[in-house]
């Protein structure tokens, strides 16, 4: 039998595994035009959270009753499609099936050889791609700037910080624990980072680490923590909207500080984007991720969670800050 998880109702406030079903069917066969897939990595990503709402986005809800899907890589078991034989690895956005059949059109193949099968879903994958295009597009760092990126030890935020130093900014983390600080200060090169459930006054704190101003804030968080690294920013500086997870599950978002007279008075650019806004610089974005990994100029951290029954937990456990990197669930 074939195992798949569907979403049986929608949360209101942080996901639980009550709003996931487990299902037993029977095992797909690969019609022709199609290639049998077995998963093999599963992505889990706080935006998946917003397709859990039945809301307007740019991209379209989960549905009840039918298999949540994310980015995967799989293995081709069999396949009755010409572009794919077996032992070929995948990478798309896919169904969380242990088994599932694809015509491949959305499908990309992935070199094993070239990097382990779940990196495509982090550095060498979407992440690695929001991270570069975000900041890149949008931060316009330069030389001798100072970068604060928020959800700094994520998959996102340990990317963002590490290409900042590649390119020669000053570059602070804002992370949820010292455990996680520490591991962006010893291992990802930041210059420093700030544990914001520990500090007592995030906004003085941050001018303290950047008496110079910060030029460019990569936001991946929102909320409190961001008002308090906007009223640290310099003219000119660059604000990267990444995401907003500290609102993902709230039921308002809330209000806070007005910041419109500052924007203007300091010609700050506010952008929220989705990577795919800058496709076509996908390609030099893979190029450069590659090259820099290679020279061993950067490195990822990884959250690996086994077994397909623990899919569910993986994603609610992003809410809670359980990961270091990229969290992946490997079947
Ligand atoms: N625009 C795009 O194209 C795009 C693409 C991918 C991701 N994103 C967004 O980028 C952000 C990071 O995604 P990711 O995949 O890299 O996830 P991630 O950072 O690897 O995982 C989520 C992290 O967010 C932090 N967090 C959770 N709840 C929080 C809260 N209430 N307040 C502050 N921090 C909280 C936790 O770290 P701490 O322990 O440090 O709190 C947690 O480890 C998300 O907002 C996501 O939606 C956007």
């Amino acid at each position: 039998m074939n195992q798949s998880i569907t979403l049986l109702s929608r949360p209101s406030g942080k996901p639980e595994i009550s709003n996931f079903k487990f299902e037993r069917e029977s095992m797909p066969v690969a019609n022709e035009g199609e290639a049998l897939l077995k998963t093999r990595f599963v992505s889990v990503d706080p935006y998946m959270r917003g397709r859990m709402n039945l809301s307007e986005s740019y991209i379209p809800p989960f549905e009840i009753d039918e298999p949540i899907e994310s980015g995967i890589v799989a293995e081709v078991i069999s396949s009755a499609n010409p572009a794919f034989v077996a032992g070929d690895f995948v990478s798309g956005i896919l169904k969380w099936k242990e088994y599932q059949t694809s015509d491949g059109k959305e499908l990309v193949k992935v070199d094993a050889n070239k990097a382990p099968l779940s990196a495509y879903l982090g550095i060498l994958g979407m992440t690695g791609l929001t991270a570069y295009l975000g900041l890149i597009k949008i931060g316009m760092p330069k030389y001798g700037e100072t970068l604060v990126v928020s959800g700094a030890a994520g998959a996102v935020g340990s990317i963002v910080g590490q290409i900042g130093k590649i390119l020669g900014c000053k570059v602070i983390g804002i992370v949820g624990t010292d455990e996680k600080a520490t591991l962006l200060t010893q291992k990802h090169g930041f210059d420093d980072a700030l544990n914001y459930r520990t500090n007592v006054n995030l906004r003085a704190s941050i001018y303290d680490m950047c008496p110079e101003g910060v030029d460019i804030y990569f936001d991946n968080v929102g909320g409190e923590i961001s008002d308090a690294v906007m009223y640290n920013l310099n003219r000119f500086a660059r604000v990267p909207l990444c995401g907003a997870i500290s609102l993902y599950n709230a039921p308002e978002a809330g209000t806070g500080p007005r910041f419109e007279m500052m924007m203007v008075l300091k010609s700050i650019l506010v952008q929220g984007f989705i990577y795919h806004n800058f496709s076509d610089h996908i390609p030099e974005a893979l190029t450069k991720l590659e090259a820099w990994l290679a020279a061993g100029k950067m490195s990822y951290t990884e959250t690996i969670i086994d077994g397909f029954q623990n899919l569910p937990s993986a994603f609610i456990d992003l809410f809670e800050g359980r990961n270091e990197g990229k969290m992946v669930v490997k079947i």
